[in-house]
């Protein structure tokens, strides 16, 4: 009789991404980020438009070189590496795009569409490859006679479905989901995405889900990571995320959804003005510091390392404390004494 050995806390994640930095010439659209997904994880990317969330997500995929930086599957490093040497280890990840009209071939047929990774990478007879395309047809809910058909034919959510079956058919253990419900009608995109909830139950896939909505985010991720001008400000968990943000661009992000449950009435409104910066030339200090509520002098010269607490979560920023019993506190208007503007904030004399 064997005794079943838990895996051990040193086991490498499934994904893991170190200190990865992506410049687009003089564009600094992903700066240095690290986080892990462990097997049957999904971490959520969430973060204004820009801030560089496709860029890293392209990245982990091999789709274009780091400027620096590594990502290792299963502990293996897999960037930098020549494509011969790529190519076996990319069935393990693929990629779940935005636009499932811009991303299928629309000359082609569904069945096709979704035959071709298994045809690139020689796998089964013809025989074979059609009996799989069925069951992946079956498995994201597109009807038998779609195989025939092409794209322009379906709706947005069932050439989603198209699109997330051409993903699965190389069995993967990771998909890199960018954007995959943002471009569908709100009610569709809750069909989608509770077909990738299922998928993941039945596949046990990870996912990197990626969006710019962080009530979608919340809906679907375990971990949640936040990323503002190509960098990651906080890591948190679906429900902390939601009820106690640290970060005051998490907490921004948030005061653009309405709370939804009583316990969450008392959340902050928090609310970000103006645009982010441009990624060519970031702001010096703490990135955010130029449109933050809360922002202190060392803001603006002294940039917060994203440090670990101990509750579990990450986040970037000099004005989150942590208590004496352990506790993280978000900023507020009276932990931090904001700079002092150069101009009077009252007018002089009242008229
Ligand atoms: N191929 C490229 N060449 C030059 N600049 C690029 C390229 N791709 C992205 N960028 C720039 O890099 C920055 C990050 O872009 P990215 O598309 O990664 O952001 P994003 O968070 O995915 O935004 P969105 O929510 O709009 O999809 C932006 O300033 C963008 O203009
Ligand atoms: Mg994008």
């Amino acid at each position: 009789m064997t005794l079943q050995t838990p895996m051990p806390e040193t086991a490498a994640p499934l994904l893991e991404v170190r200190d990865l930095v992506k410049h687009h010439g003089q564009v600094r659209a992903v700066d240095g980020v690290s986080f892990h997904i462990r097997a049957g994880e999904t971490v959520g990317l969430v973060g204004e438009s820009g801030c560089g969330k496709s860029t890293l997500g392209r990245a982990i995929m091999g789709l274009a070189p780091l400027t620096s930086g590594e990502v290792r599957l299963d502990g293996a490093v897999i960037s930098g590496l020549p494509y011969a040497q790529v190519r076996p280890l990319r069935k393990r990840m693929q990629m779940v795009f935005q636009d499932p009209y811009a991303s299928l071939n629309p000359r082609r047929r569904v069945g096709q569409i979704i035959e071709e990774p298994l045809k690139v990478h020689g796998l089964g007879s013809a025989k074979a490859r059609r009996a799989q395309v069925i069951e992946l047809m079956a498995r994201v809910g597109l009807p038998a006679d779609a195989a025939g058909r092409f794209p322009h034919e379906f709706s947005g959510g069932q050439r989603q479905r198209v699109g997330i079956a051409r993903a699965l058919a190389l069995s993967p253990a990771l998909i890199v989901a960018d954007e995959p419900v943002s471009a569908l009608d709100v009610s569709v995109q809750a069909q989608v995405v509770n077909l990738m909830v299922r998928l993941q139950q039945e596949m046990g896939l990870s996912y990197l889900f990626i969006s710019h909505d962080l009530a979608v985010v919340h809906y679907i991720a375990d971990r949640i990571l936040v990323m503002y001008l190509g960098k990651i400000v906080e890591v948190s968990d679906r429900a902390r995320v939601w009820k106690q943000p640290l970060h005051p661009y998490t907490a921004g992000l948030l005061a653009a959804h309405p709370s939804p449950d009583p316990a969450g009435a008392h959340r902050p409104h928090l609310r970000i003005e103006g645009d982010m910066p441009s990624p060519t030339a970031p702001p010096p200090g703490c990135r955010f510091h130029t449109r933050c509520p809360f922002k202190v002098e060392r803001c603006a010269s002294e940039e917060p390392a994203l440090r670990a607490l101990n509750d579990g979560r990450s986040v970037a920023c000099h004005l989150v404390e942590v208590s004496a019993d352990g506790i993280a506190h978000a900023p507020t208007e009276r932990t931090a004494a904001p700079i002092r503007s150069a101009e009077p904030a009252l007018p002089l004399s009242p008229s």
